[in-house]
């Protein structure tokens, strides 16, 4: 099995910070060139552009709002102008909310929704033709233990990761036999701005590290061999094993 994923391209949504940042820069570690794709704080991605090229890896930073689908079409085809080929697509980006439904308005079910599975779903068909030339081409969905179960206070970012879910497993099969991995990445609670923003009574609690998702999707990307792992579900130390 070839290892190597160097002078590969990946495309990641939400890398300027939190577990996007630590993809982009364990994927730049490996060699691979990095499409920086959405954010809408613009410093934070040239900061992680940064470390990429101080890594010795390439870095395109589309700043943007993903829930417009012309950042997604922009960002795609800046990238392709900038490496020519596209190898990997990671949807990363994504926002909860922890409130009971009585609560929870109708914009806040719109922005969630949209970014978590819209964006998502138009992204992928926007880089499908260009994966599909690729003999790695490989899509990583970053979901949540969240898209398994309906944990209480959570009712849209439940439905909206177990809708990615479905997409996931859908697309998989539709694409299989065309050369494309579809992996799904179900993380329990990672240390990042949006678990102390959303869960803030988890402090001080272990949590898993940003670094340790981006190891297991380093992993997938580098083992594509004849085992295909479609899933990888992680779970902070405090949980109980095998809950998922
Ligand atoms: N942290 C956890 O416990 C946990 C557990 C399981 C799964 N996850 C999933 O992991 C993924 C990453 O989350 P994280 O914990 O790393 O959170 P994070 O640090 O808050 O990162 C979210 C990223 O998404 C970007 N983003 C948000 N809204 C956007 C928009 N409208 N347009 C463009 N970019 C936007 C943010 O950039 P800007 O703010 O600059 O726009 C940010 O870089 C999410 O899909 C999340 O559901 C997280």
């Amino acid at each position: 099995m070839d290892q190597n994923i160097q002078s590969r391209v990946a495309v990641i949504t939400g890398a300027g910070s939190g577990i996007g940042k630590a993809l982009a820069l364990a994927l730049a570690k490996e060699g691979v060139n990095i499409v920086a794709l959405g954010g809408r704080n613009a410093r934070n991605l040239d900061l992680v552009k940064a470390e990429i090229e101080n890594l010795g890896a390439e870095c395109l930073a589309a700043p943007g709002d993903l829930r417009d689908l012309k950042t997604l079409q922009n960002g795609i085809n800046a990238g392709l102008g900038v490496f020519g080929k596209i190898d990997f697509l990671i949807n990363n980006a994504g926002i909860a909310i922890n409130s009971p439904i009585e609560k929870v308005t109708a914009q806040e079910y719109d922005d969630i929704m949209n970014l978590n599975l819209r964006v998502p779903y138009f992204l992928t068909k926007e880089a499908l033709p260009h994966l599909l030339k690729s003999d790695r081409a490989t899509v990583v969905n970053i979901s949540s233990v969240v898209g398994h179960r309906g944990y209480r206070d959570q009712s849209v970012y439940a439905m909206s990761k177990h809708g990615l879910s479905g997409f996931t497993k859908s697309l998989a099969s539709e694409y299989y036999d065309k050369g494309l991995r579809v992996h799904l990445i179900s993380p329990g609670g990672v240390l990042t701005e949006m678990i102390k923003l959303t869960r803030p009574e988890l402090a001080g609690q272990q949590m898993i590290l940003p670094e340790e998702v981006a190891n297991a999707v380093v992993f997938l990307l580098k083992n594509r061999g004849n085992a295909v792992i479609d899933e990888i579900i992680l779970h902070r130390p405090g949980k109980e094993p095998f809950l998922v």
